[in-house]
This record gives structure tokens, C-alpha cells and sequence, in this order.
């Protein structure tokens, strides 16, 4: 079967995309990169066998052709930061046009990635715009849709979590962590590969007539943020203390994260990420899902990559800007 992808070449996408042509999928990339962020999972022949297309929302009529013959469509498209004028309400309204492009050309199911607990009503800018997106899919008269919803995405190296690796990179030369709010929050992030799995399953592709579903897409292990942060201090041998006071907010830490930025030309955190992981919105809904305990840990993933965890700084804003050809 076609079947199409935004971002293919990107970080979960490429996982997705390993598994549809292990299984023999011709497979469409909507993305403005031709080549891969990282070499794994997918050899230079699998990547030939991508069909390449730019995702430029600006072209209705290209992105139609594209997606001309596909039957499922999975949207990965967002953006990390509001950023020069750009907003995530905007982003919504551009996955909202895909999917109603997506429709017209013939695809049958549209797959996305929203977040958990996305409501438009949030205070959170950016699981508001989720939501918004989510809400677009809903009712897009597409014949059916999937909805995946993350807190989190980590794995498969230690380079790929840009999260999970600065925070280790900041632990391994500060003799101090500390965290907003009273470090309580859980957080309940899935392996990318579980993730590829989840939303390969969410494509329904041997079942024309799979109805419409909405999914959590969260890992077995739901620390706080003070057990998350030990962790990962201990897998990378940091002597560092990790504390949180009780008194410290959001704001005051982001503030603190300056010099961090000005160092790495990044931005490591902003306002709005620190308060969405202090809201205790980042675990799943339905905690009951079975498939959530068979995935793999987070905390033995940590353990595995310990060594190479937080050795180099990754940058956000070289990954999701500057680096885009
Ligand atoms: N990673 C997480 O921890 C996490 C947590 C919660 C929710 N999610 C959601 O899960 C989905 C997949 O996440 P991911 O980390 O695997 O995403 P990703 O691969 O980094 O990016 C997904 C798509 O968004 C596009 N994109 C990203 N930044 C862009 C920009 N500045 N301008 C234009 N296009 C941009 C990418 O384009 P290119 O193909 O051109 O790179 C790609 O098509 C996303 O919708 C994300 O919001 C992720």
C-alpha cells in the first residue's frame, strides 16, 4: 500500500517509517528534509525508497498530487517553539488544511500526534493548539482517524532525547539541579520505538473498516520529577543535588536557565515547557491501557545510556531550525 508521512526523516517518523517498509509499504515523506536526522533506523537503500516530497502548506495543489493514490496519512507536523511571529495556533490551522488536502486526494485515515490531556481551552499555548488540530481531524469528514497523544518521546540513543540528554549534560557540570515547583509532577514519556509500533497499529492498514480512536501514547515507568532527575543522575554518575525547595517558580527557573542558553546559543527550556511538565498533565489518560505496561522502560533505557547520556550538549533550535534542508 502508499502511505504517507510527515517528516519521515524526522525523529519519530523515521521509526514509523522503518517499520512500513520492513513490511513492504511504498512510502510518501511530506518533509523539507531529503535526508535523515540520524543514520538509524534506516539504511541509505531504505532511504531511496522514500518518495520525497516538500511539505510547503503554501502549495495546496503540490501537496495534493503528493498524497494522490495514499490510504493513510500520519501527521507528526508541529512546531518546537512559538518563534518570529510564528504560533501554534497557526500550526493547527496548517494541519487542519493537510488534512482537509489529505481528504480530497482519497486518503482514507489520518493518523496524528496531539498530546495528552489537550483541551482547547488549556492555559498551555501549545496543547491548546493540539487540541485545536485534534478537534479539526474530528471533524474533517475524513472516512476515519486515529489520534495519538504523547507527553513525551525518548529513546532510542542517548542523542535523540534532547531532554533526557541535556538534562544529564547540565548534571554532569553543575553541583546543583534544581526544580520548580515541589518536583512532584509525574512524567510518563514512551520509547520512539513503542511509539512507531503504537502509531503503526493506529494506521489500521489491514482494516479498511477500523473505526476512529484516540489513544494514549505514554511508557510503563510515571516518575516524579525529583525520582527522574535522581535518576538520571545516578545513571550518569553526577554528584550533583537534586532539589526542589518548594519555593521556586517556573518563571524563576526558566530565569535561571539564561546562562545555559547564552553558552549553548539554545534555548534549553522556556516558560511555557517548564509549566506544561509542572502541570501534571504529562501522564496518560487512560492509565489503564493495557499496552502501556508491555513497552519498554524509561529507567532501564536510562540505565543503558548512561554512559553516553549529557557528554554533548543537543540543540532544539539546531534541530528544529536551522538545520531544515
Ligand atoms: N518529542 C516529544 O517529546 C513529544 C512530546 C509530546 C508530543 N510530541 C508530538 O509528537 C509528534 C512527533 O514528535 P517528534 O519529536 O517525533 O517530531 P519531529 O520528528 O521532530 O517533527 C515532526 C514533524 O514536524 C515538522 N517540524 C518540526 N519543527 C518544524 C519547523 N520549525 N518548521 C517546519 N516543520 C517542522 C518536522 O519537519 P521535518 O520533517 O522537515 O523535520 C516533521 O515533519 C509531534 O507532533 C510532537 O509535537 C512529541
Amino acid at each position: 500500500m502508499k502511505v504517507a508521512i510527515t517528516g519521515a526523516f524526522s525523529y519519530s517518523g523515521r521509526y514509523l517509517a522503518k517499520l512500513l517498509l520492513d513490511a513492504g509499504h511504498t512510502v510518501v515523506s511530506l518533509s523539507s528534509r531529503f535526508a535523515p536526522i540520524a543514520a538509524a533506523p534506516l539504511t541509505s537503500q531504505e532511504v531511496s525508497r522514500v518518495e520525497k516530497h516538500p511539505l510547503d502548506f503554501d502549495d495546496e495543489k503540490r501537496l495534493g498530487a503528493a498524497l494522490e493514490g495514499c490510504c493513510v496519512l500520519w501527521c507528526t507536523y508541529w512546531i518546537r517553539f512559538e518563534r518570529n511571529g510564528d504560533t501554534f495556533a497557526a500550526a493547527a490551522d496548517r494541519c487542519a488544511r493537510l488534512f482537509e488536502i489529505a481528504r480530497q486526494a482519497g486518503v482514507r485515515r489520518i493518523v496524528y500526534t496531539s498530546h495528552t490531556h489537550a483541551t482547547e481551552d488549556s492555559p498551555f499555548v501549545y496543547i491548546a493548539g493540539k487540541a485545536r488540530a485534534a478537534s479539526a481531524l474530528r471533524a474533517s469528514g475524513v472516512a476515519s482517524y486515529a489520534i495519538a497523544r504523547p507527553c513525551g518521546i525518548f529513546g532510542d540513543t542517548a542523542g535523540e532525547s534532547i531532554l533526557m540528554n541535556n538534562a544529564a549534560w547540565v548534571l554532569r557540570r553543575a553541583p546543583l539541579f534544581l526544580l520548580a515547583g515541589d518536583g512532584q509532577q509525574r512524567f510518563q514519556p514512551i520509547h520512539v520505538r513503542d511509539m512507531a509500533q503504537l502509531l503503526l497499529e493506529l494506521g489500521a492498514l489491514e482494516n479498511e473498516g477500523a473505526p476512529s480512536e484516540e489513544r494514549d501514547a505514554c511508557g510503563p515507568d510515571k516518575p516524579t520529577a525529583v525520582d527522574l532527575f535522581q535518576h538520571i543522575a545516578s545513571c550518569v554518575h553526577s554528584r550533583a543535588v537534586v532539589s526542589a525547595p518548594g519555593m521556586l517558580s517556573t518563571r524563576l527557573v526558566t530565569q535561571m536557565t539564561k546562562p545555559i542558553n547564552w553558552y549553548t546559543g539554545d534555548v534549553i527550556l522556556d516558560t511555557d515547557d517548564l509549566d506544561l511538565l509542572c502541570s501534571g498533565l504529562t501522564q496518560a489518560e487512560v492509565p489503564e491501557d493495557p499496552a502501556i505496561s508491555r513497552r519498554r522502560s524509561l529507567f532501564t533505557w536510562l540505565e543503558d545510556v548512561g554512559p553516553h547520556l549529557g557528554n554533548e550538549y543537543i540543540s532544539s533550535m539546531q534541530r528544529y531550525y536551522y538545520q531544515r534542508a
